[in-house]
């Protein structure tokens, strides 16, 4: 074996590409996070984490609460774009002409557009370091209609991305399916 050490690093593929929404001073506003993933299974649970100088955290520590919107493929300019603009300087909501709704929460806003949106409470929120983390429960999980297939979420009809570093980074789709999960226990003998 031969590896060659890289330094301490968030190396983990792959990183999703979402749109984290609130309300900042009572307006909606949106940034893009790729450092975001599932926390807890029950009660349910995403993590998502913000450097302190971006305009949506103020939002977050407003409201206590924060929106997950999933992006698509034909979503990924718009995600870009809320990802290198800061709402302090212009309202991406109008720029990118997203269509808003609420949910139970009155301050987490949520994108039409976006095939799925997770209405999070804010739980925990950390201060780590350059980064907040911020822990929130799933009170309302929303999905396309045209995404689901007999009923249940359709990744192909979803269709995400993934948002994959470098100089400057990348977005992908998914991939080939490569097998079934949680089948082959029985291939591998206990030695
Ligand atoms: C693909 C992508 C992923 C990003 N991931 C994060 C992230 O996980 N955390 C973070 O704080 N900023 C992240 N950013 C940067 C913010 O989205 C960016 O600074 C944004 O303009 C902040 O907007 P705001 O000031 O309106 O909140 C990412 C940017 C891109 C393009």
């Amino acid at each position: 074996m031969s590896k060659v050490t890289l330094g301490p690093q968030t190396l983990v593929y792959p990183k999703p590409a979402f749109l984290v929404g609130a309300d900042v001073d009572n307006k909606p506003n949106f940034l893009a996070v790729a450092w975001g993933g599932v926390a807890c299974g029950t009660p349910p649970m995403i993590s998502v984490a913000i450097r302190y100088s971006r305009f949506t955290l103020k939002g977050i520590r407003q409201t206590g609460s924060f929106s997950v919107n999933i992006t698509s493929k034909g979503l990924a300019l718009e995600t870009d774009y809320c990802g290198v603009v800061s709402g302090s300087k212009t309202n991406k909501v109008i720029d990118c002409d997203f269509k808003i709704f609420y949910g139970n929460l009155t301050h987490a806003p949520m994108i039409e557009q976006y095939p799925i949106n997770l209405e999070c409470n804010v739980v925990h929120l950390l201060q780590l370091g350059s980064h907040y983390l911020a822990i929130g429960e799933v009170l309302e999980t929303y999905i396309s209609e045209d995404c689901l297939t007999n009923g249940e979420p359709d990744v192909m009809k979803v269709n995400p991305i993934s948002y994959i570093e470098g100089q400057p980074g990348d977005y992908y789709c998914l991939g080939e399916k490569v097998s079934k999960a949680f089948q082959h226990a029985k291939k591998f003998k206990k030695k």
